[in-house]
């Protein structure tokens, strides 16, 4: 049987149905990799770039980064506290979902593209009272309109920086690089 399959998967035939397999096999990957890096569909088309230029800091807007576990997505009591003295927000139909909710008593829900697996402990405080700023783990969120995933966070991303800020500190390289530090 095996040897039967063999032989025609070098026939010209064979090949054929050989190289057609890879090439859907090739595409399929390629398909999921352009669908992981698709911006989500979010409640509303929110841009960093617009209110981040407007001198909005991201600790208004992500307070955890600094107090919690996790940053955390704002309410839509935060965007409306705002938006409600701005004429544009009644009439534009980039904000109207926002109308729509407020008038419903509804709230957002974000959908969130960066995330670690369940498996993975990572908590921001340590990470921002080490000296790290939301760009050397984030990229420049001012220029970024729809967020994206971000395909970086990986083990080996989290332990070339680990490796890298304890160079020289034999202690604290067992510690950053040990498994249970992340994975418990
Ligand atoms: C006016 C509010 C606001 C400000 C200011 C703001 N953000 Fe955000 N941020 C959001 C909202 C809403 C989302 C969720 C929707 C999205 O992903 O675009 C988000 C998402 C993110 C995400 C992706 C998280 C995820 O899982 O979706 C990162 C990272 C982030 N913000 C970092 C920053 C940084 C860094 C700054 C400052 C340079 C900043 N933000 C300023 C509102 C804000
Ligand atoms: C500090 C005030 C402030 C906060 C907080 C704020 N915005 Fe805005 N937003 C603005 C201003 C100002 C504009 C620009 C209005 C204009 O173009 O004249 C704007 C524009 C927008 C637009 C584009 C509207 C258009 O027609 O171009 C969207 C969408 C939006 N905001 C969503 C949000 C969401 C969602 C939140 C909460 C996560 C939020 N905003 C929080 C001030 C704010
Ligand atoms: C050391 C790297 C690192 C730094 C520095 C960092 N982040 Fe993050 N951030 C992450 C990782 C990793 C995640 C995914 C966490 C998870 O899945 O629980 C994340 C997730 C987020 C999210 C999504 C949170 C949610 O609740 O869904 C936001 C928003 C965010 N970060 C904002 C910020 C802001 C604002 C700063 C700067 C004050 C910052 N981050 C600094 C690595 C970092
Ligand atoms: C850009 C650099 C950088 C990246 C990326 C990074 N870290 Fe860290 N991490 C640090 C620094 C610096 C510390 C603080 C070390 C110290 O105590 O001085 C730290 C501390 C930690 C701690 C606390 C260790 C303790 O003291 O108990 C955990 C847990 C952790 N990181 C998990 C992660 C995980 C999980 C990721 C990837 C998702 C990650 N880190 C990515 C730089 C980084
Ligand atoms: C600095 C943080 C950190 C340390 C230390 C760490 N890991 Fe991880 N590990 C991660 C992250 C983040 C992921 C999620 C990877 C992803 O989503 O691609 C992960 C994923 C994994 C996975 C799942 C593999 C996969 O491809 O999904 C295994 C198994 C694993 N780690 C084992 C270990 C072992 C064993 C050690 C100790 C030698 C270790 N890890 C140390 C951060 C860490």
């Amino acid at each position: 049987m095996i040897r039967k399959t063999f032989e025609w998967a070098l026939s010209p035939m064979g090949r054929i149905a050989v190289l057609i397999a890879a090439l859907s096999l090739f595409s399929l990957a390629a398909f999921g990799v352009y669908q992981s890096q698709q911006p989500p569909e979010q409640p509303i088309q929110f841009t960093h770039k617009l209110h981040v230029g407007l001198g909005v800091q991201c600790l208004y807007c992500h307070p955890g980064a600094l107090r919690g576990p996790s940053p955390g997505l704002p309410t839509i009591s935060k965007c409306w506290g705002c938006h409600q003295q701005i004429g544009k927000t009644q009439t534009s139909p980039l904000l109207k979902p926002m109308v729509d909710a407020m008038a419903k008593g509804e709230g957002f829900t974000w959908v969130p593209v960066a995330q670690v697996p369940d498996f993975v402990h990572f908590t921001h405080r340590p990470h921002v009272a080490a000296g790290l700023n939301c760009e050397n783990c984030h990229g420049d969120m001012t220029q970024v309109t729809i967020a994206v995933n971000p395909q970086v966070m990986n083990m080996g991303w989290c332990l070339n920086c680990h490796k890298q800020k304890a160079a020289g500190d034999e202690e604290k390289l067992t510690k950053l690089t040990d498994c249970g530090t992340c994975h418990y």
